[in-house]
């Protein structure tokens, strides 16, 4: 999978994308991000990117013209279709049901709107698909695009490394009606730590009692932890 990232703070990716999953996920080619620096396409002699709102307002608004060339130019230097998105805090909410859709695309252009806003014509120009990572507001689009990019690369065969456990995490386990649960507790070494011991059923070698043991534990912490998530109906 290709993903393009906008950005005016390129640095800001650096260290995340080197380190652990993601950068191993590009060591071995599952992953192929390009970060790309959009005051690159600016036309302005001052390489000025932004500028006050009209009609007023505090912060600085990101202009059309450097973005609109930016994401032209980049969706051009690959044959794939990109599939467009824009973090931003109007977007619709990021879930594991829109990580796991993303994961099936081939490219992605991510844009991290940065300072007040982005100018409203150029996303209308554009038409992405706009995605928020909840209802808190941050100082950019960055750190989302990383969130987005960590969800989707645990996603992609082979990135975790050993197969199945993506599939075994909170949200992407389902009760036989399609539920969400929240993962099951875990252990290690040592089986009493400090007057803690493990539950006596992982110690047993009963597969068939662990399972059931997990199954019930996540139904009572989505039950006690996220009961919205039992009572939702678009969980289908
Ligand atoms: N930019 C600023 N806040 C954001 C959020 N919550 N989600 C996505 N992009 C953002």
């Amino acid at each position: 999978m290709r993903i393009d990232i906008l950005t005016l703070f390129p640095d800001m990716f650096d260290g995340p994308l080197k380190t652990s999953i993601l950068g191993r996920a590009q060591e071995s080619g599952l992953l192929d991000i390009h970060v790309h620096d959009i005051r690159g396409w600016t036309t302005d002699k001052h390489n000025k990117v932004d500028d006050r709102p009209f009609g007023g307002g505090p912060g600085m608004v990101l202009m059309c013209q450097p973005l609109h060339d930016a994401v032209l130019a980049v969706e051009a230097s690959d044959t794939r279709r990109a599939h467009r998105m824009l973090l931003s805090p109007q977007g619709r909410r990021l879930s594991q049901d829109i990580v796991e859709s993303l994961a099936q695309q081939e490219r992605l252009l991510l844009i991290a709107g940065h300072y007040e806003g982005i100018d409203e014509r150029v996303i209308d120009a554009l038409e992405p698909d706009e995605v928020s990572i909840g209802d808190y507001v941050l100082s950019g689009g960055e750190l989302p695009a990383l969130v987005l990019v960590d969800a989707i690369a645990r996603l992609l065969p082979g990135a975790l490394g050993h197969e199945g456990s993506a599939a075994e995490d909170s949200f992407s386990i389902k009760d036989d009606d399609g539920t969400p649960l929240l993962d099951t507790p875990h252990y290690t070494r040592p089986r009493n730590w400090e007057d803690r011991q493990v539950p006596d059923v992982l110690l047993s070698g009963d597969h068939g009692a662990i399972a059931k043991w997990r199954l019930e534990q996540q139904r009572q912490r989505t039950q006690d932890r996220r009961p919205d998530l039992l009572d939702d109906p678009t969980n289908d």
